[in-house]
């Protein structure tokens, strides 16, 4: 481990003891009924895992949780900064909070995650919604239980951001949402500086976890009944580079496979720049590990592949893809996209049309391009109209929709392996997901929920499949 990186054994004594503290103010404050928390995450699974520690801690100090805002002690927002869009959802959703707080003026209501790292949010939050009594950035979370006792006891607005020491803490209590789906972080932050992206501003430098504590995670979820664990990372290729005694993340992964019992493997996300042939090889060569890429390429062009510093161009990508198409088996691949950067032409454009019809990918995550403030691409020129752009943006769903139809109709026919996960509203029937993560509809017991079946697809509604159970 590089000598900046303390990686604290767990949680510090202080912070056990303000839980402590937390539990019996409000014990009093409630009489002994139990205080219940509204926890509400925006954003990718980095947040939802930054929510299951916020949960766990607040567990330890207490708390139940509640579904919906109106009965709860304690309201936390787990923020996203990545577009505009996300940030507008939860300036509307926090300012329909002012006539709750009205009501019941004891509510405690704090905002954390990666909008409340960039100042100027942090600042029209204070300015705009008195009401919100705590404000914590990505780096605080490890003393969220001092916050929040301090919020309670002195009554006083805390606001805390910019605390990045490049720390990494181990320890935190984790209270997982789902009982056979899961996440486990294996490392956080991002040093690539995409030039339209805000992640690395509001998370802070690459930091791997230790490897023997994620095989130990990963051991224990797999005993306790995890069927679907995915590795989380902003680019998890570099796994391990920043440790003491490196590990490739083909090594870590493979070394997870190695426990035996029924699970999927999956990971997020890769970035193609350098996404192995050793991680590749690995999948191929593995018990567990879901014959599933994502990688994203964000555009077909190298112009703007270049203007975007993703250190790809469209030929190692493409390289990349058919090694993968070549050593696994039916693999499933999935990408995200950017339509719109700035000083894209209709010309750049449509080499990611080429693209996309040439890969021919599962499904896509496609985002018009949304200027973050303080980032690179934010200061570029960008002449394009916002109506030309959903124009293109228009196409391109268009396009993946035939490539999408085309695509799971191939499959009609089928045996698949599925991990049965929820019952669908309305109509009774599972909702069920390939090892490919393709979502399959079928009739069955939610009994069966949590469990894996032999399924054999007998139709495609674009990208989605109908199964019956064999
Ligand atoms: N670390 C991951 C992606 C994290 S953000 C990776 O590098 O692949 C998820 C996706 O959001 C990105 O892949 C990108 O497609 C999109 N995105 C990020 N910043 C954006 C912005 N400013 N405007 C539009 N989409 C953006
Ligand atoms: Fe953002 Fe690029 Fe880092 Fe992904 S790799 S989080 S897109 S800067
Ligand atoms: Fe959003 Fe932060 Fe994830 S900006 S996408 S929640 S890392």
């Amino acid at each position: 481990m590089s000598d900046n990186i303390i990686v604290a054994d767990k949680l510090s004594e202080k912070q056990q003891e303000y839980m402590a503290l937390i539990a019996e103010i409000m014990e009093i404050r409630k009489r002994g009924e139990k205080p219940l928390a509204f926890i509400r995450t925006y954003g990718c699974q980095q947040n939802v895992a930054d929510s299951e520690k916020i949960k766990g801690m607040l567990a330890r100090s207490g708390f139940g949780f509640v579904d919906e805002p109106d009965d709860a002690d304690f309201i936390l927002f787990n923020t996203c900064a990545v577009r505009e869009h996300a940030e507008d959802r939860v300036f509307g959703n926090v300012g329909a909070l002012k006539n709750l707080k009205r009501r019941h003026p004891q509510i405690l209501i704090a905002l954390c995650g990666c909008m409340m790292e960039q100042e100027h949010i942090a600042n029209r939050i204070y300015q705009s919604f008195p009401f919100v009594g705590l404000v914590f950035g990505t780096h605080s979370l490890h003393h969220f239980p001092e916050l929040m006792y301090h919020s309670l006891v002195d009554g006083k607005r805390i606001f805390e951001r910019g605390n990045d020491d490049n720390k990494l803490y181990e320890g935190f209590p984790v209270r997982r949402d789902g009982s056979f789906k899961g996440w486990l972080p294996i490392m956080y932050g991002c040093n690539n500086f995409c030039t339209y992206c805000i992640v690395p501003y509001v998370r802070g430098r690459e930091r791997s976890r230790e490897k023997d504590i994620i095989l130990s995670e990963a051991r224990d979820m797999i005993s306790s009944g995890y069927k679907d664990i995915t590795l989380l990372g902003q680019n998890v290729n570099s796994y391990g580079k920043t440790l003491q005694t490196p590990v490739t993340f083909a090594q870590l992964i493979s070394e997870i496979d190695q426990n035996d019992g029924e699970y999927w493997l999956r990971f997020m996300t890769s970035h193609p720049k350098d996404c192995s042939k050793e991680l590749i090889d690995a999948i191929a060569n593995s018990r567990h590990i879901s014959k599933h890429l994502h990688l994203p390429f964000q555009s077909g062009s190298d112009r703007i592949l270049k203007a975007m510093n993703r250190r790809y161009d469209r030929k190692k990508y493409l390289e990349t893809i058919a090694y993968a198409k070549e050593k696994i088996d039916g693999v499933s691949l999935t990408s995200d996209i950017i339509v719109g950067f700035p000083g894209e032409t209709y010309e750049d454009f449509k080499e990611t049309l080429s693209l996309i019809r040439e890969v021919e990918f599962t499904s896509l995550f496609t985002f018009i391009y949304s200027p973050r403030v303080g980032t690179p691409a934010a200061k570029m020129d960008d002449p394009v109209s916002a109506e030309e752009k959903s124009k293109w943006f228009r196409e391109l769903l268009d396009v993946q929709e035939e490539i999408a139809a085309k695509r799971c109709s191939s499959m009609v026919g089928q045996t698949e392996r599925v991990l049965i996960e929820s019952e669908k509203e309305k109509t009774g029937e599972l909702n069920a997901r390939t090892s490919g993560n393709i979502i399959v509809e079928l009739d069955g017991d939610p009994s069966l929920i949590g469990t894996f079946q032999n399924v054999k697809i007998t139709k495609a509604r674009n990208w989605i499949l109908k199964g019956e159970l064999i």
